[in-house]
């Protein structure tokens, strides 16, 4: 499927998004660790997260989809998934393959991670390595390192680890995994992963302790407490909504429910270090996670003069999965941006430095892959090309906000993998006025 994606001066409405991808896989796996029915709302309907599901299903626990985003979930408690059949097949979703290696590892069954060719590429000795330090027996190609993953279910023992990179799903991996050893995971972090996982399994009642950048887990004395959540709308996929807004000639667009925890607001931050400023409202507390509204708004003719930024750091870990709207955005500002410490775009569900950096080329920008990251000078013109996704969600919504601020139709080919994370995206687009079919 392709979108084709006209030039677009005014956006405007009020919308939600779908539910926030990395709690959504949480909130499923949890829940089907803990004793009793737990029910989830607003869970993400993507396809990393049914892959998920899926694979919990696969691993026998009884799940009922009320509607797509609803879900009741029977826990089977810390001791009751069962051997799978098949192997476990993670689509295209790595938060599933490599929190699953985590929780798989101290089971007392033989199980096997697969996914789709694109998964099966991404680095797994992240979580495979320091599973291993604590006693897991983990198989897989080159040595281990790349999926199918063999998990043989093993004794687990102590570990203390610090994470080489800022990586909230390792630190996830080796948390549940705490769950199932003898002694105690100790965590420590170079840098503001995301938290979710913390927070979850914390509010369920798992013995999780958290001092600043070192997080711990240890093996729960009573049974995980069902869940009764709504999981907040995904920053992640609200970013194109507001990116969208701050190119348009004139906008005002309410993204309603967003979740802002402090580890995933780094997009907010660079658009405020870039001259745009997106008002908070609404702020709340929902399943132990900030929420707010966020809005982005200007008259036409005071648009906000973006400018050029120079980022890195832990804002980078913030902002990770931003990064490629992000340098959409930064075409169209003013002097130039400089992305750096974000070599992990390297292994997401493309090179997103290289990706990014090649298509942005074809509509016309000036941007410079770094090995870390990328250079851009803007302002320029973006053109009317035919684009391609290369079967990434991110860069195929980035290459539609791209497509909206061209001087003429923007053709992305590959477009049906939008869904692994937003979808909907489309119709919430043209809801707010943006001119786009499939093609
Ligand atoms: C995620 C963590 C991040 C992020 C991914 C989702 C999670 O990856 O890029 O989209 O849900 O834990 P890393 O942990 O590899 O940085």
């Amino acid at each position: 499927m392709n979108l084709l994606i006209h030039p677009t001066e005014r956006l405007y409405g009020s919308t939600a998004v779908p539910g926030d991808k990395s709690i959504s896989h949480r909130a499923a796996m949890f829940a089907a660790l803990a004793e009793g029915r737990s029910h989830v709302r607003n869970f993400l309907p993507g396809g990393d997260c049914q892959a998920t599901l899926g694979v919990l299903r696969g691993l026998g626990v009884a799940i009922d989809e009320l509607s797509p985003s609803e879900l009741l979930i029977d826990g089977v408690g810390l001791h009751g998934l069962q051997e799978p059949a098949a192997p476990l097949n993670c689509l295209n979703s790595g938060t599933t393959m490599r929190l699953m290696a985590g929780l798989l590892a101290g089971q007392r069954f033989f199980s096997v991670l697969s996914g789709n060719p694109q998964l099966i590429k991404r680095p797994m000795g992240r979580v495979a390595e320091p599973l291993r330090q604590m006693g897991a027996q983990i198989h897989g190609r080159q040595g281990g390192k790349l999926a199918p993953l063999a998990i043989v279910g093993a004794r687990l023992h102590s570990l203390d680890y610090t994470l080489p990179v800022a990586s909230a799903q390792v630190k996830s991996a080796l948390l549940l995994a705490g769950l199932y050893n003898e002694g105690l995971v100790i965590v420590r972090q170079p840098g503001p992963a995301r938290d979710h996982t913390e927070r979850m399994l914390a509010a369920m009642g798992a013995p999780i302790g958290v001092l600043g950048s070192v997080v711990t887990s240890e093996r729960p004395k009573q049974p995980l407490t069902p869940l009764d959540i709504t999981v907040p709308g995904d920053i992640s996929s609200a970013a194109f909504l507001l990116a969208a807004g701050l190119l348009a000639a004139e906008a005002r667009i309410v993204v309603t429910g967003v979740g802002v925890n402090p580890t995933r607001t780094g997009i907010l931050d660079i658009l405020r270090l870039m001259g745009a400023d997106i008002r908070l409202e609404n702020q709340r507390q929902e399943a132990g996670e900030p929420v707010a509204d966020l809005v982005v708004q200007h008259q036409q003719g005071q648009a906000p003069r973006l400018r050029g930024v120079e980022i890195g750091g832990d804002l980078i870990v913030r902002a990770i999965d931003e990064l490629p709207v992000l340098a959409v955005l930064a075409t169209q500002a003013h002097g130039r941006t400089v992305v750096r410490d974000a070599a992990e775009l390297r292994v997401k569900e493309t090179d997103r430095i290289a990706t990014v950096v090649a298509e942005l080329h074809t509509l016309g920008a000036q941007i410079e892959a770094r090995p870390d990251g990328f250079v851009v000078e803007g302002p320029t013109q973006l053109h009317s090309a035919p684009v391609w996704s290369h079967g990434d969600h991110r860069l195929a919504m980035a290459l539609t906000v791209a497509g909206l601020a061209a001087d003429g139709p923007v053709l992305v080919e590959e477009a049906e993998c939008i869904p692994d994370s937003f979808p909907g995206f489309e119709r919430v687009l043209q809801v707010l006025g943006a001119r786009m079919e499939d093609s």
